[in-house]
């Protein structure tokens, strides 16, 4: 195969921008809050990340034209539902504007009553700490509070612009043995 050329382009249009960041595999999660009146919301997410173990903070970037961020910034809370590779229809449903995203999918109260949606990998569930502008969008960092337990699937991934999935799941440890997890073996430290 030829290699990559160095030089590149600066002159590129956001079609090319998308494309070219469409490169890099994500995992998709959907961002959940609860309206002051009851109503369970959220979307679609790839820009989530760990950023901090200690304090362990989170990020994710919602658009600011998005729907679901004002009720998240008026609670203060939200809860990062990790999705399964068996989920694509629910990431399809919450990845476009709907009335009623949660109409057929099963979910349940986190301990500060923000939808936990059912069959996902995992779910954290966080306070907002601090929001940053970041042109189109805003830089959320939010810090754990729960963390949700831990299912044996493979991960659901978002990849030029589709879906895929690993070929085998990677057996997670057990949660008392997830700090092994943290030490890179390189010996600096890293999730
Ligand atoms: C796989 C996938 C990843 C997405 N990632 C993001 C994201 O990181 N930030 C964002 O603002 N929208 C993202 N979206 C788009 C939103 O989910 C979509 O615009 C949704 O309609 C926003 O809903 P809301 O307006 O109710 O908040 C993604 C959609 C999909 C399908």
């Amino acid at each position: 195969m030829a290699p990559l050329s160095p030089y590149g382009t600066s002159e590129f249009d956001s079609r090319q921008f998308r494309t070219a960041m469409g490169q890099f595999c994500t995992g998709v999660t959907i961002i959940t809050s609860l309206g002051a009146d009851g109503a369970p919301v959220g979307f679609a997410c790839q820009s989530f990340a760990a950023l901090s173990l200690d304090p362990p903070l989170v990020i994710f970037c919602p658009m600011k034209q998005s729907r679901t961020w004002p009720v998240i910034e008026e609670r203060g809370s939200f809860c990062v539902n990790m999705l399964a590779n068996r989920q694509q229809e629910v990431s399809a449903k919450f990845g476009a504007p709907g009335d009623d995203k949660f109409a057929g999918v099963e979910w349940d109260p986190s301990p500060l009553g923000l939808p936990v949606i059912r069959y996902g990998l995992t779910w954290v569930e966080c306070t907002v700490e601090n929001v940053l502008d970041g042109g189109d969008h805003y830089i959320v960092v939010g810090r754990a509070q729960t963390l949700g337990e831990v299912l044996q699937d493979k991960p659901l991934l978002f990849y030029r612009g589709g879906y895929l999935s690993t070929e085998h799941p990677r057996v997670t440890p057990a949660q008392d043995s997830l700090s092994n997890l943290f030490t890179w073996a390189g010996g600096d430290e890293w999730l």
